[in-house]
């Protein structure tokens, strides 16, 4: 079977290959890339004049709720919002009822994703038993198992001791510690401590609490060798501090969820227990400071932190919904948006979005890349397509997103996963 993707504009970091051209894929693999292929007969083609063609996006971090929370969302609803926003492969986090903190867990996602057949499910677990920080899960059976990192996402293990002998564990197993960084005892408000948190009188979420999770990260990762990744940051100082511990050749990277790109702690007034997030929103110097660390390269790549829940969890105070976004639908459009404006280039976006979150992973060069030969997992995307997010085009089971009902710009047109077309749009 072979697919050819005519006419695209093609984006491929991995090989600074950027301009228009052809794509054919041949048993699932990508066979050639070059400025015209001639159709043949046993081809099938997609018009991709006017898209984007670039590798399929990657996704170290989003909450599938599967098993124990099935009501917000599931393995098979979370692939096909995965697919609908050009994410082929996509690590779960363990916060599952039961959590995902031993091998079965680790087997039953991993095989229900097979089923389902439209993404690389890649789960992460457990950091401690239960995600209560008391005990550490068995590292080197989770691996075998398939999970490829640890995090307690949600919150962060806080027995330092502990934390020591979890990422000594992990050097030695080869396993990538991604960390929720954020000091419980400074964090226990529902949205960012500033102005908007005195004005509402709602304890607010510090933004100390993150960095001492950072600083301590940043140097348990020197002193044992351990790879570590700060999922969702949110706050300038952990750009510095990321910053400083890059120069002094310490194992660590960072992601950015699109909502922190987009929106700042004002968001609160507007769309109320719909913008609490964890970390929260911050202020308008963070954000930029965010999309510039992103665009220079501090911050390595995009996490969607994709996380549902259902209307009557988020219905509730401030004090009392749950924290999270939505995060695989609106993506490409947050990224889209910083590119309209001209801060970060078409090849960043590619790169933020897909090769550098698969180089994290592991998983380049057979993944976040186009080069002949490996995996065909390529996305198609529209940079002007607008579309109206709601509740007839969303496949997600929930919707809890600041952005739900609005026109977004930028739209995954087809998203390919192993030669196989496995999301189109029909508009
Ligand atoms: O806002 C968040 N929601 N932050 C987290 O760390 C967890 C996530 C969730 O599971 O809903
Ligand atoms: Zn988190």
């Amino acid at each position: 079977m072979a697919l050819l993707i005519k006419g695209g504009y093609i984006v491929d970091p991995s090989q600074n290959w950027e301009g228009i051209g052809d794509l054919l894929i041949e048993d699932g693999k990508i066979s050639k890339l070059s400025k015209e292929i001639k159709v043949e007969p046993q081809m099938e083609v997609i018009d991709a004049r006017g898209c984007v063609v670039a590798p399929a996006f990657v996704d170290p971090h989003a909450h599938l709720r599967d098993p124990g929370f099935t009501h917000k969302e599931d393995i098979e609803s979370g692939s096909k919002a995965a697919v609908f926003g050009g994410f082929t492969t996509v690590v779960s986090m363990p916060n599952t009822n039961p959590e995902t903190d031993n091998p079965a867990i680790v087997e039953y996602q991993i095989l229900k994703a097979q089923k389902v057949g439209l993404i690389r499910l890649l789960p992460s677990a457990a950091i401690t038993k239960g995600r209560k920080g008391k005990e550490l899960t068995e590292f080197c059976q989770l691996k075998k198992a398939g999970a490829v990192a640890l995090t307690d996402d949600g919150t962060t293990p806080t027995d330092e001791a502990l934390l020591r002998t979890a990422f000594e564990w992990a050097a030695d197993c080869g396993m990538l510690i991604m960390d929720h960084a954020e000091i419980p005892a400074l964090s226990r408000g529902h949205l960012n401590e500033g102005k908007i948190s005195a004005l509402l009188g709602i304890e607010g979420r510090s933004r100390g609490a993150e960095a001492i999770a950072v600083a301590r990260d940043g140097y348990l990762a020197q002193i044992t060798g351990a790879r570590v990744h700060i999922q969702h940051i949110s706050a300038k100082e952990t750009v510095e501090l990321l910053k400083l511990f890059k120069e002094k050749g310490i194992n660590i990277t960072g992601e950015v969820n699109p909502n922190h790109l987009l929106l700042t702690e004002e968001a609160i007034l507007k769309y109320g227990s719909l913008a609490k997030v964890n970390p929260p929103l911050r202020t308008e110097e963070d954000r930029k400071t965010l999309i510039e660390a992103l665009a220079e390269g501090i911050i390595d790549c995009i996490g969607t932190d994709h996380a549902p829940h259902a209307p009557w969890e988020k219905d509730k105070p401030l004090d009392q919904a749950p924290p999270g976004m939505l995060g695989f639908q609106i993506a490409l459009p947050a990224l889209v948006k910083l590119y309209g404006e001209g801060l970060i280039t078409l090849k960043r976006l590619v790169e933020v979005l897909s090769t550098s979150p698969a180089e994290i992973l592991n998983l380049y060069p057979e993944l976040g890349t186009l080069k002949e030969g490996t995996t065909a997992d390529v996305v198609i995307f529209d940079l002007k397509k607008e579309w109206i997010f709601n509740e007839e085009i969303n496949p997600s089971k929930s919707k809890n997103s600041p952005f739900f009902g609005q026109k977004l710009v930028g739209k995954v047109i087809y998203t390919v996963k192993e030669g196989k077309i496995v999301y189109s749009y029909k508009s």
